[in-house]
């Protein structure tokens, strides 16, 4: 059942999926298997060739995750998607399919941790320079850009200081160099932000976060055109990284998309409320948060994206000192790394998810030593807020 006109909700329930051709099962029926017969020899060899359409492995496909795999695509705007057992496992699919030797790799300047350390420790051994612009000004991208350019890789908003890069913009600068633009969009979601729509090529996630929602599974999706899936699910899934999504896995996140929308909204004005409040509190030096009219990305947020997200960062005028103390106090707030979910969780990026980073590099990447995430969960606004106050009195 394909309803290609409905709205994003709808399209997130139902797509691709019809009960009635599946005994009447109302959720898609989890196809625990490795492996799949053929029906003679020759069938096989023909699936191997690509001359038959079927399945033949679980780590090539399967179809509980064609569901979410179109369902995906669908709500991306792309043509085709592969789930992955990670966002790592998608980001490094993806990069491992297009990249080689002498090859040339932007970056954003901030990015995830792990997705920094394998662009500084993992690509860059292996022959491929990487360059750190600072992309929040497409103009850095004119100077930088060359032929040897193959990808140009960022996040917006990104992980942690919530800094916001043109989408539109960056694609037209590298159109004419035949780069690929990979946005991760894992801040965002689809329902948020479409980089395709707006000009990029792939769009990464990880699905452990606000598309699964629930806090429950790991997973990762990349989202492209038809050619370029095939080519990041036969090499750089298949053969390079193994990084197949579990079926049982993709019953979670097509379960999480059904409310995406709804939780993106609650998300959204829970962040929105929160972020005012700290920014009209003393013990509060700066915030994060591309809703604040203040906010140097508020701008381009309106422009790019449908609300403002979950996401905040702030600083305290105690520094760090007064980050863990502040998290310690808390009582309903977990201190856990991690995003997306139901419950508000708290961290700092520069000890936990950002310590892949040196001192130096996260001075050079404006990361700061004092910054604190939040991801602002799905409870009562003024249970979250009553945290957060009771926390920080007498900072
Ligand atoms: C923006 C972003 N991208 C990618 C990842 C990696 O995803 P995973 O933990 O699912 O491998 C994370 C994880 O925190 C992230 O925050």
């Amino acid at each position: 059942m394909t309803k290609q006109d409905a709205g994003f909700a709808t399209r997130a329930i139902h797509n691709f999926y019809d009960p009635l051709q599946n005994e009447g099962a109302l959720t898609p029926p989890i196809h625990l298997t490795s492996t799949f017969a053929f029906e003679t020899a020759e069938s096989g060899g023909r699936r191997f060739a690509g001359e038959e359409a079927g399945y033949i492995y679980s780590r090539i496909s399967n179809p509980t995750l064609d569901i979410l795999e179109k369902r995906m695509a669908d709500l991306e705007g792309g043509e085709a998607a592969i789930a992955t057992a990670s966002g790592m496992g998608a980001i490094t699919s993806v990069l491992w399919s297009f990249l080689q030797p002498g090859d040339e790799l932007i970056v954003d300047k901030t990015l995830y941790g792990c997705t920094f350390a394998f662009m500084r420790h993992g690509l860059s051994r292996f022959g491929i320079d990487v360059s750190y612009v600072d992309l929040t000004d497409p103009a850095n991208l004119v100077e930088a850009i060359s032929q040897k350019t193959k990808i140009v890789y960022f996040e917006t908003p990104a992980n942690p200081n919530m800094r916001l890069i043109d989408i539109a913009k960056i694609a037209d600068i590298a159109k004419p160099f035949e780069a690929r633009v990979v946005v991760d969009n894992t801040y965002a979601t689809p329902y948020l932000t479409r980089p395709i729509e707006l000009g990029a090529d792939i769009v990464v996630h990880s699905a452990t976060k606000y598309l699964g929602g629930h806090g429950d599974v790991v997973a990762g999706l990349a989202i492209g055109s038809q050619e370029d899936m095939e080519v990041t699910r036969l090499v750089g899934m298949k053969d390079m990284t193994g990084a197949v999504m579990a079926p049982f896995n993709a019953m979670l996140v097509m379960r999480g998309l059904k409310t995406l929308s709804l939780r993106m909204d609650r998300h959204c004005e829970n962040a929105h409320a929160i972020a005012q409040m700290l920014a009209h509190s003393p013990a509060v030096q700066s915030v994060y948060y591309p809703g604040l009219e203040t906010d140097p990305h508020h701008e381009l947020a309106k422009k790019q994206m449908a609300n403002f997200g979950g996401m905040i960062a702030f600083e305290l005028v105690g520094g760090y000192e007064a980050g863990i103390t502040l998290m310690n106090k808390l009582k309903m707030i977990h201190r856990a790394v991690s995003l997306g979910d139901a419950e508000t969780l708290i961290q700092h990026p520069a000890s936990m998810t950002h310590s892949t980073y040196t001192p130096e590099e996260r001075e050079a990447h404006g990361i700061s030593e004092g910054l604190v995430r939040l991801s602002v969960g799905l409870e009562d606004i003024e249970d979250i807020r009553a945290d957060l106050e009771q926390a920080m009195s007498g900072l």
